[in-house]
C-alpha cells in the first residue's frame, strides 16, 4: 500500500514536468503502460492471500483512475498550450485581400465567332468547315480565277509547294471562298440528277502577302455563306446581309452595298456597316465612317456549274466577311494587329 502511494506521488510528480505531447505519451507507457510499477502491482495481486487482494487490488484502482485522470488533464493542458503558441505564433489577418485565380477567357475571335454561328442558325445556317491549306485549282481556278487573271493580284499569296504542280501549286486559302466548291461538290454529290439546297457558313482563317497596318493582317479569319437552291435573288442576299447585321449590332445598325466586282459572283456588290467608333463621321478604324465587312454577289454560273449545281435551274448567293472587321466594330477595337500579339492587356478586356 505504500508501494501505491509512493508510485502515484512519483508518477504526478513526472507529470508535472511533462512539455509536449511526445512527452505525455512516454510518461504514459512508463507509468501506466504494461510494464509500469502499478501493472506489476495488479499481476502480483495473485501472490496475496485472500483476505490482502481486494484491498490492495481496489487501493490500486483508485491511483490507476487518477493516473488516468492526470494524464487527461495534462493532455487538454497541452493542447491549449500549443493552441495559443499557434495563434500568437502564425497570425492570421482575415482584412488582407484574397489571391485571385487566374481566369481563363475565350479570345474575341472565339467570341465573335461564336456570334456569328448563333445569328446565322437562326436563320437556318449550318456550319461547314472546309480546309486551309488548298490548291490553285480550287482556290482561284474553279472559282473563276483563270491562271494569270489580274483579280489574283489582289490575293498576292503564300505558295507552299509548286514544283512540278505546274498551274496547279499548293496554296495557303487567301479566301473561304474555295469551300463553296468543295461544299456545293460534296452535297451535289449525294444527288447528282437532283442535288440539295444548301445554306451553309465556311468560318476559318485565310492567308495574304499583305502590307500590315491597322485594319489589315497577313492571317485573318473570314466567314463564308452560301445559300442554293432554286429561285434564290438578289434581294435574299441582301435581306440576309441587313438582318445579321441587325441581330448583331441591333436594330438601329446601318448598312449599303457597293457595286463592285469578284470573279466568281455576277453581279457583286461589296457590303459595309457603318462604323460604331465614331457614328459615320469617319476615324481611324473605318476611314469614311463606313467599315468594309464583306464582298458578296449572285454566284456566278460557272462556279455553279464547277461544283455539280445546273445554272438553269439552280441560283445562289454568296458572301465572304472579314471576321476580325465585325469585332472590331462590335467591341470598339481599333487595331487588328491586338487579335494576334498575345498582350494579357488586350485579351484581359474580353
Ligand atoms: C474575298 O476574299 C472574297 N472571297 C469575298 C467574297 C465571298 C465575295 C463570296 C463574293 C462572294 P476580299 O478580298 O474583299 O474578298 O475580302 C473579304 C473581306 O475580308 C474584306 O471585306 C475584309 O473585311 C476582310 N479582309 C480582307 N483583307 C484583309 C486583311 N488583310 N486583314 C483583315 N481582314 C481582311
Amino acid at each position: 500500500m505504500g508501494d501505491l502511494s509512493g508510485i502515484e506521488k512519483q508518477a504526478l510528480q513526472a507529470l508535472a514536468e511533462v512539455a509536449d505531447s511526445a512527452g505525455l505519451e512516454a510518461w504514459r507507457v512508463s507509468h501506466l503502460g504494461r510494464n509500469s510499477a502499478l501493472m506489476q502491482v495488479f499481476s502480483s495481486l495473485g501472490t496475496l492471500s485472500k483476505e490482502e487482494r481486494p484491498i490492495v487490488g481496489q487501493a490500486a484502482n483508485v491511483v490507476k483512475k487518477a493516473l488516468e485522470s492526470a494524464h487527461a488533464g495534462r493532455m487538454e493542458e497541452l493542447n491549449a498550450i500549443a493552441l495559443q503558441k499557434s495563434l500568437e505564433g502564425d497570425k492570421l489577418d482575415v482584412t488582407l485581400p484574397g489571391r485571385p485565380y487566374p481566369i481563363g477567357r475565350l479570345h474575341p475571335d472565339t467570341r465573335i465567332l461564336r456570334e456569328l454561328y448563333r445569328v446565322f442558325a437562326e436563320m437556318g445556317f449550318q456550319v461547314f468547315r472546309s480546309r486551309e491549306v488548298e490548291s490553285d485549282e480550287y482556290n482561284f481556278q474553279l472559282l473563276n480565277f483563270p491562271v494569270g487573271h489580274p483579280a489574283r493580284e489582289m490575293q498576292d499569296t503564300y505558295f507552299i509547294e509548286a514544283e512540278n504542280r505546274g498551274d496547279n501549286p499548293i496554296v495557303l486559302r487567301t479566301h473561304t471562298s474555295p469551300g463553296q466548291i468543295r461544299a456545293m461538290r460534296k452535297y451535289s454529290a449525294l444527288n447528282p440528277k437532283d442535288p440539295p439546297p444548301i445554306r451553309i457558313i465556311l468560318p476559318g482563317m485565310v492567308y495574304r502577302y499583305e502590307q500590315v497596318d491597322n485594319s489589315h493582317e497577313t492571317q485573318f479569319d473570314q466567314l463564308e455563306g452560301l445559300a442554293v437552291g432554286p429561285g434564290i435573288r438578289f434581294s435574299d442576299l441582301k435581306g440576309t446581309l441587313t438582318d445579321m447585321a441587325r441581330r448583331l449590332f441591333g436594330q438601329q445598325a446601318r448598312t449599303r452595298f457597293r457595286a463592285s466586282y469578284f470573279p466568281f459572283t455576277e453581279p457583286s456588290a461589296e457590303f459595309d456597316i457603318e462604323c460604331f467608333q465614331c457614328g459615320g463621321r469617319g476615324c481611324s478604324v473605318c476611314g469614311g465612317g463606313w467599315l468594309e465587312i464583306g464582298g458578296s454577289g449572285m454566284i456566278h454560273p460557272i462556279v455553279l456549274e464547277n461544283g455539280g449545281y445546273d445554272p438553269e435551274r439552280f441560283t445562289g448567293f454568296a458572301f465572304g466577311f472579314g471576321v476580325q472587321r465585325i469585332a472590331m466594330l462590335k467591341y470598339g477595337i481599333n487595331d487588328i494587329r491586338y487579335f494576334w500579339a498575345n498582350d494579357l492587356r488586350f485579351l484581359e478586356q474580353f
